[in-house]
């Protein structure tokens, strides 16, 4: 009788799959996964993935959407198809064909988190390690920016162009959790400790932190650092990732509840059987996958 790994690694075999997990996945799924990454980097691994015919995404919505999008010929599975981000539920794409009447000058940049029909009415997709580049990358002077209002703030911080969010207030619930009190608390407790923080974090604790990276960005500032020891602000899980690659640091968390309950949904015998059944496929309409395939290959482009 072989165990969950163990089936796993059978199922695997069989079927041609690949596990593909974001940073934000507990311990056991980043164990069992063949690469974990932030969201550009699993943006690029979905492109390189010729060799597999089913790829198991342990991540959000959005990110399995985006696998799917790139690889119509594939089969996408989601472990737990409840996995959604509620940030990218703020910003349907009427909203986005409105602010373009709106500002018909404007550039369209989505960040990942974000609806496939959003995606297809942008101009180009960024994530929270490529926003800034990609923004400087368009000729317009005026961008439409969304879904998430504090990356849209950062951006504007880096950038001689104007900023407009769409929606107003949108948002992600697990980083607006940090709150300025406690990194200066943190900051008093560990005075030779660096802070990093995600971009989707508040402006006021971007501000107060001396690095603002997306996860993938921690992971690289940490393995090139002298710093031994790091306030992490960001989902709490990406500890477990920095702590596994860096045995010789010190990983303190701004906030023990930032946890992303959606991220959490998958498990390992939720990958096992959905490898086992093969009912969970995700699946995008093509006409809308066909638009929104140009804004994420126009965001990778810019990334080389
Ligand atoms: P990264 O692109 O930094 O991995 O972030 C994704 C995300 O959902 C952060 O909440
Ligand atoms: Fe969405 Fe926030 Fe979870 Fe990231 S941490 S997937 S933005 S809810």
């Amino acid at each position: 009788m072989l165990n969950d790994l163990q089936e796993i690694e059978r199922l695997k075999k069989e079927e041609n799959a690949i596990i593909l997990a974001h940073n934000y996945q507990t311990s056991d799924i980043q164990e069992i996964a063949d690469f974990v990454g932030d969201s550009l980097e699993l943006c690029i691994k979905a492109l390189e993935i010729e060799e597999s015919d089913v790829v198991v995404f342990c991540g959000v919505d959005f990110m399995a959407e985006t696998a799917a999008i790139l690889n119509p010929c594939k089969k996408i599975l989601i472990p737990d198809m409840g996995s959604k981000c509620p940030m990218a539920q703020m910003l349907h794409a009427e909203e986005i064909r409105k602010a373009k009447n709106r500002h018909p000058d404007a550039a369209v940049v989505l960040y990942v988190n974000s609806l496939a029909e959003a995606k297809a009415e942008a101009d180009i997709l960024c994530t929270s390690a490529n926003a800034v580049q990609v923004v400087e990358s368009l000729p317009h002077d005026k961008v439409l920016f969304g879904p998430d209002r504090n990356l849209a703030w950062y951006v504007s911080q880096r950038v001689n162009k104007t900023i407009i969010p769409i929606p107003e207030d949108g948002h992600c619930y697990v980083h607006k959790m940090f709150h300025l009190g406690d990194l200066h608390f943190l900051r008093e407790e560990y005075p030779d400790a660096e802070i990093l923080v995600h971009p989707e974090c508040d402006r006021e604790v971007q501000e107060a932190a001396d690095h603002v990276l997306s996860t993938g960005g921690m992971i690289h500032h940490v393995a090139q650092s002298i710093q031994k020891t790091f306030i992490v602000g960001t989902e709490l899980d990406m500890i477990t990732r920095l702590r596994r690659e860096n045995p010789d640091k010190t990983f303190i968390p701004a906030l023990n509840e930032a946890i992303c309950e959606n991220m959490k949904l998958h498990t390992v015998e939720k990958v096992k059987n959905c490898l086992l059944n093969e009912e969970v496929v995700v699946q995008v309409d093509e006409n809308i996958a066909n638009r929104a395939k140009l804004a994420i290959k126009r965001m990778v482009e810019v990334s080389k």
